[in-house]
């Protein structure tokens, strides 16, 4: 397990609370990558209390890699930083509704685990919302993570979910194509609580 520092410069997405009410991680963006900066109890008590999602930060700390070639990266020092335009990152372009898809894995492990009963919450959500001709449903091979099944990834972002349950199924969906049509009034509040829950499982394929 190699061990090093980092820096690194990105926007705040959203904090993954433990416990009820710990701030245990901050989703940043940083160069079109998501990465979970894990908080010790010191930085965490240290946080500037105006960071809200969307702010822009500075993050020193350490990272490690581990055997599996997945780095953790622990912050040592928050900071709240006010971008430039120029050095904020480019808006993301808007994705192509051709291309919107949920790909849920098919193999047995991730069925045993309510693989289709997601399929089926997925499909009754978008149902709901009038996007079954907007947004496919595909099952793919196995997405080696069986232990932590059912696997799924929200395409085109690219993010991968793991260990979701049912009823996060309507968030999820919320979440990656609630600006494919008019919006239905659902409050952001209201989607964010349940995805706090699921992005704690969350993990960017890029990344
Ligand atoms: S069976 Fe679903 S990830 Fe392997």
């Amino acid at each position: 397990m190699s061990k090093s520092t980092f820096k690194l410069h990105g926007q705040l997405l959203a904090f993954v609370i433990r416990d009820g009410y710990k701030v245990k991680y901050l989703r940043v963006a940083v160069e079109n990558k998501e990465l979970w900066v894990k908080l010790p109890k010191k930085v965490r008590k240290a946080l500037d209390p105006r960071l809200t999602p969307g702010c822009y930060l500075k993050i020193k700390g350490i990272q490690k890699l581990q055997k599996t070639g997945k780095t953790d990266f622990t912050a040592k020092s928050v900071k709240l930083v006010n971008a430039t335009p120029s050095e904020r990152p480019q808006a993301t372009p808007r994705r192509d509704k051709a291309q919107a898809r949920i790909l849920v894995c098919g193999k047995s492990a991730c069925r045993k685990r309510g693989g289709q009963q997601l399929c089926n919450a997925l499909e009754a959500k978008l149902s709901d919302r009038g996007l079954e001709d907007h947004v496919q449903i595909k099952t793919t091979g196995c997405l080696k993570a069986c232990k932590k099944g059912p696997n799924m990834i929200v395409m085109p972002d690219k993010t991968h979910y793991r260990q979701v349950e049912v009823h996060e199924a309507a968030a999820i969906v919320e979440e990656h194509f609630a600006d494919q049509q008019p919006a239905v009034a659902q409050s952001r509040s209201d989607r964010a609580a349940v995805l706090n829950a699921a992005s704690e499982r969350l993990v960017n394929v890029n990344s």
